[in-house]
């Protein structure tokens, strides 16, 4: 299959100098990020409070990364196409929040942007499956959505591999991505599962040298 994907999340960074922050994955070759991956959190869909749109805005004139809002937030139907709208590259609802998840996202692609669905490490991807096909990332949760730091949940790989054998088998153009406690010692098990995109907060900007730990991480995925 394609390479793997790095997508380092700001939520382990320090806030008080993003713009540099992604700098240090944004160079050239194997220490360069994919995407970079933006928590945004409302303190009612999570216990945490992050950033939102205008901070957003910001990051895409500061950075050509494309950005990767991941949005754990109530009313998704109501927030997400401002941040498709501002130009942000891939736009994630979570299942539990959204009433119409599909028409979102096709009012996400509409507004430019690729639109994600995400799902909790105890929500089910049953009920999801059919809808597949709208999406062009399932992210599934591998910690309770709202801090970085979290441990792995090894449960939540049957999910990704439910979701890998169905875009394998109906060639659907969805990217597998997985979010919460990816770090040297659990990204084998997940690039084994199927994922081809990894997100990492902690293990990216918690190293002495982000860039350098993108390519660690995106070469024990290939491995
Ligand atoms: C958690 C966020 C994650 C978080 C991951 O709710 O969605 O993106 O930043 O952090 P690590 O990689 O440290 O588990
Ligand atoms: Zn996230």
């Amino acid at each position: 299959s394609h390479r793997s994907l790095i997508a380092p999340s700001i939520l382990s960074a320090d806030f008080a100098r993003l713009g540099e922050e992604i700098n240090a994955v944004a160079g050239e070759g194997e220490t360069r990020a994919d995407w970079v991956h933006v928590d945004v959190m409302d303190a009612h869909f999570v216990p945490n409070l992050t950033l939102g749109l205008p901070v957003v805005k910001s990051l895409l004139k500061a950075t050509d990364l494309p950005l990767d809002c991941h949005l754990m937030i109530e009313d998704p139907d109501h927030w997400a196409i401002g941040y498709a709208e501002a130009g942000a590259y891939n736009v994630t609802v979570h299942v539990e929040a959204a009433s119409d998840p599909v028409m979102l996202a096709k009012n996400l692609h509409a507004a430019g942007a690729k639109a994600g669905l995400s799902v909790k490490p105890g929500t089910p991807l049953e009920d999801h499956l059919e809808t597949l096909k709208h999406y062009d990332t399932l992210l599934v949760m591998s910690v309770e959505p709202g801090f970085g730091g979290q441990s792995f949940i090894p449960d939540v790989l049957d999910k990704v591999r439910t979701a890998r054998r169905l875009v394998d088998t109906g060639h659907l153009n969805v990217i597998v991505e997985i979010d919460g406690g990816i770090n040297a010692d659990t990204i084998e098990q997940a690039a084994e599962a199927g994922v081809d995109c990894f997100v990492a907060g902690s293990a990216v900007y918690g190293a002495e040298d982000p860039g350098k730990a993108v390519a660690a991480l995106r070469a024990q995925a290939a491995a």
